[in-house]
């Protein structure tokens, strides 16, 4: 959502912390590139990789193309690479060290005395988290962030462990920068169908008087990967699917539906409409959680046709891990417009399906006019906002077939992204992030009151399980939607999950 207007950024110098390091190459560079390629990079830019590993110039560029030809959108087309990779560079440093801090810098000074202009200054902090809070101090300390307006700091995920210690790192940034220089990201905030959602919701007048308790019946998100951890084992045994997937992406999906209009699209007013939403979730006690949540862990089986590991087998997996791959909840919106009406949500590693979609259940119509058998299946009216890899947002309901006779049944209807716009490329979500940071526009970022605020309504979760050992891991195979315990929470309520089947997003 970056640019209401077209004009570039000013000239920036991107440092990026963990330069050699995945982050940069799968994403954070690609999508640089392409901004470069369509005109968004500042016509004087410089990124900085940083890291202890040694580099020449050369080949930290060269590193960085391969990562191009592996991930990125677009490839080395024309010498777009060639001409983007003048402003590459990288600098040798143990971010350890205080006085390395002073290559930063000098680095800076001789940029702004080339360009001759003042520049943005961007800290990427694409570091392993418990580096995070030693990085910060060092910056704020040194006198490279002294410029409040000008100096940047982007934090990646997981922003904390638990609610107690992102409180302490937002009290530590508190304390060596203001609030507008820190850029708290979750990826999920940049997709271009999660911002859609804002436009669907709030350029319409058609959703609004029906976006309610009155006739949503219940919310589905789900955000299934059919990935299983790969090689981040070690991560994600300090995380889980809890921590790794719902204190963030989901309850931000959560939040940009059930949000309340924005009286006009600042970056604090989103905020502030997004943060109510996490503080109206229901807060359910350590003793509620088995009602509320349920996880699960991937056993071995097959995905694909292909014989895979259990979680327990991955490596840098403890041999009896605890930690969850899946997660099902229930949330519950204590205020007005969502009094009553649940919002089930769910992820998972090694899923059947690659499908992040969101489905709004209405009411079933109040009367049925028509004769049974004139419906085959009649079925209350559903909005799909389809995320990801499908985009589109599909509309169903009830039909005359054609005929003589007085048969219903339910159709779609679509809007796609393939079809409306056949030309355009979706901007990968870092592209536009990026682009925010360097336009300094935090609105879809995340305000220190916002992360602890969805470290809130974890918490009980987290809690419960840690006390509370799985007697039943692994419990669900590859290729599959999950634990059966998924299926049961949702059908105590009388509701089953939504599943697209591939060929209907097609
Ligand atoms: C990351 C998680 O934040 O999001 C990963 O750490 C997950 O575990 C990824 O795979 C999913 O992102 P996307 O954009 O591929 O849906």
């Amino acid at each position: 959502m970056s640019s209401t207007n077209s004009q570039k950024p000013s000239a920036s110098i991107i440092f990026i912390f963990g330069g050699s390091g995945d982050l940069n190459q799968r994403k954070l560079t690609p999508a640089l590139y392409n901004l470069f390629i369509d005109g968004w990079m500042p016509e004087k830019f410089a990124i900085v990789g940083l890291g202890r590993s040694e580099y020449s110039n050369e080949k930290f560029r060269s590193h960085l193309l391969e990562g191009i030809q592996q991930f990125s959108r677009r490839k080395d087309e024309n010498g777009k690479w060639a001409a983007f990779s003048e402003s590459v560079s990288y600098l040798q440093m143990d971010a350890e060290d205080a006085a390395s801090y002073k290559k930063i810098t000098d680095t800076i000074q001789k940029f702004k005395s080339d360009w001759n202009v003042e520049a943005n200054v961007i800290f990427y902090l694409a570091v392993a988290p418990q580096l995070v809070p030693d990085i910060a101090k060092k910056l704020g300390e040194s006198s490279v962030c002294k410029d409040t307006k000008s100096t940047r700091i982007v934090v990646e995920k997981p922003f904390g462990h638990d609610l107690q210690s992102a409180h302490d790192l937002n009290t530590l940034l508190a304390e060596l920068f203001k609030e507008d220089q820190i850029f708290r990201i979750d990826h999920y905030l940049g997709k271009e169908t999660v911002q859609n959602i804002l436009a669907l919701r709030f350029a319409n007048a058609l959703f609004e008087p029906i976006w309610n308790r009155n006739y949503i019946d219940h919310v589905q998100i789900t955000v299934a990967e059919t990935v299983g951890v790969e090689e981040r084992g070690g991560y994600y045994e300090q995380s889980g699917a809890l921590r790794d997937m719902v204190q963030n992406h989901i309850l931000q999906l959560m939040c940009m539906v059930a949000m309340e209009a924005p009286v006009n699209f600042e970056a604090n007013e989103i905020r502030n409409k997004k943060v109510d939403v996490l503080n109206a979730i229901k807060k359910i006690t350590k003793e509620e959680v088995r009602d509320y949540a349920v996880r699960g862990q991937y056993g071995e089986g097959w995905l694909k046709g292909k014989k895979v590991n259990g979680y327990r087998e991955e490596e840098k997996v403890d041999k009896r891990s605890n930690v969850e791959t899946f997660v099902a909840a229930k949330f519950y919106i204590d205020n007005w417009r969502w009094d009553k009406v649940p919002f089930y949500v769910r992820t998972g590693k090694y899923m059947h399906q690659k499908t992040s979609v969101i489905n709004i259940q209405f009411k079933p119509a109040p009367h049925y006019a028509f004769p049974e058998e004139a419906a085959e299946t009649w079925r209350p009216n559903r909005l799909t906002i389809s995320i990801q890899p499908e985009m589109d947002i599909r509309l169903r309901f009830q039909a005359k077939r054609p005929g003589q006779s007085m048969t219903l049944n339910p159709v779609d209807m679509i809007f796609s992204y393939k079809d409306v716009y056949p030309e355009d490329h979706e901007p990968e979500a870092y592209e536009t992030l990026l682009l925010d940071v360097m336009e300094g526009n935090p609105a879809q970022f995340m305000r220190a009151d916002q992360v602890e605020a969805a470290w809130a309504v974890v918490m009980p979760i987290i809690e419960a399980w840690q006390q509370r050992a799985p007697n039943h891991f692994p419990n669900y195979s590859p290729d599959s939607w999950g634990p059966e315990d998924a299926e049961a929470l949702i059908a105590k309520d009388g509701h089953n999950w939504i599943t697209l089947a591939p060929k209907e997003n097609k």
